[in-house]
């Protein structure tokens, strides 16, 4: 049995604590100290344009909850990061080439990549040793990039495209201590194979070779709705891999994970949106590796 239904038989049979299928570390004091204090690379720095998180405008857009529901979604959330950290942090056996590069994706739309990337994103930002990078990657729905107000910034695309352009031109510093963005710029028709070429390559290997405690996230498309999402999975570490839970069709999720890169750790966000906050978990957690 492929490591997806085992997720999703899991899901259904039993709640497990996550802890439990993952052997992660769970721990209550998530977001205290875990490491020795690190370096921040100069790059993320106070001169870069700021940007201010409008919390109650992402409640409105379904990318929060509400207050009563925070405290809950934070927990879950905790749950979720640990993984993707213990890999990133080469704190667990897994010997990654990019493991602080974790692309969020699907196999269809709507499956809750964008909502999962934000929390997971500030989740991680609540890690005084983590300095974290959102890159929005889905150039055709740039809907972080919208909601921040940057969607007319240069970006990514520009990044990729113009030789002239370096990764400090198109990144912001937020509101939020610690988390970073580049928004998705302007799309090119060329965008996937902008994707593929050698200025993303190179990029890959700057975000990369950041100090230990950087971690980067991609929001991308959907890997069975055009390739980009497919080629990105070659350039990253970590993949995690967003079911809809009783909705996706699993004939989908499967068409979608062979896709993805086998040298990348897999783990998948089952994210419960069926009822909406509130009914409900946010979402769990299920371990890496491939059978
Ligand atoms: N865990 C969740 N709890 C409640 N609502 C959610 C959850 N996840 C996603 N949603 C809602 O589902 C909708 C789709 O979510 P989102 O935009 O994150 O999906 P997506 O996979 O990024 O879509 P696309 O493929 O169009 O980029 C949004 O309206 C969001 O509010
Ligand atoms: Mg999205």
């Amino acid at each position: 049995m492929s490591i997806i239904e085992k997720a999703l038989n899991k899901s259904v049979a039993q709640r497990l604590p996550v802890s439990k299928l993952t052997g992660g570390t769970l721990d209550a004091e998530a977001d205290e100290d875990f490491e020795p204090a690190y370096e921040r690379h100069p790059s993320f720095n106070d001169t870069l344009p700021l940007v201010k998180l409008d919390f109650a405008k992402m409640e409105s857009q379904g990318l929060l909850p509400s207050e009563d529901h925070a405290m809950r979604l934070r927990e879950e959330y905790r749950r979720i990061k640990w993984p993707l950290l213990d890999v990133a942090l080469n704190r667990t056996s897994h010997e990654l080439e990019n493991s602080n590069l974790i692309m969020v994706t699907s196999s269809i739309p709507g499956e809750g990549k964008t909502f999962c990337t934000i929390n997971l994103a500030l989740s991680m930002a609540r890690q005084k040793q983590c300095t974290v990078l959102l890159v929005d990657a889905d150039t055709a729905k740039p809907k972080i990039s919208r909601l921040l107000g940057l969607d007319e910034k240069p970006g990514l695309s520009e990044l990729l495209e113009d030789p002239g352009t370096v990764l400090t031109d198109v990144m912001h510093r937020t509101s939020v201590d610690r988390l970073f963005i580049v928004p998705a710029g302007v799309a090119t028709q060329d965008s996937p194979e902008l994707m593929a070429g050698g200025r993303m390559r190179a990029l890959v290997r700057e975000l990369a070779q950041l100090p230990r405690g950087h971690i980067v996230i991609f929001d991308t498309a959907p890997l069975l709705a055009n390739n980009e999402a497919q080629v990105m999975s070659r350039l990253v570490g970590q993949v995690a891999f967003v079911i809809r839970a009783d909705t996706t069709p699993r004939v989908a999720v499967r068409e979608a994970i062979s896709l993805v890169n086998k040298k990348a750790a897999l783990g998948v966000i089952l994210n419960q949106t069926t009822t909406g906050f509130g009914a409900k978990y946010y979402g769990d957690y299920y371990s890496y590796g491939r059978d």
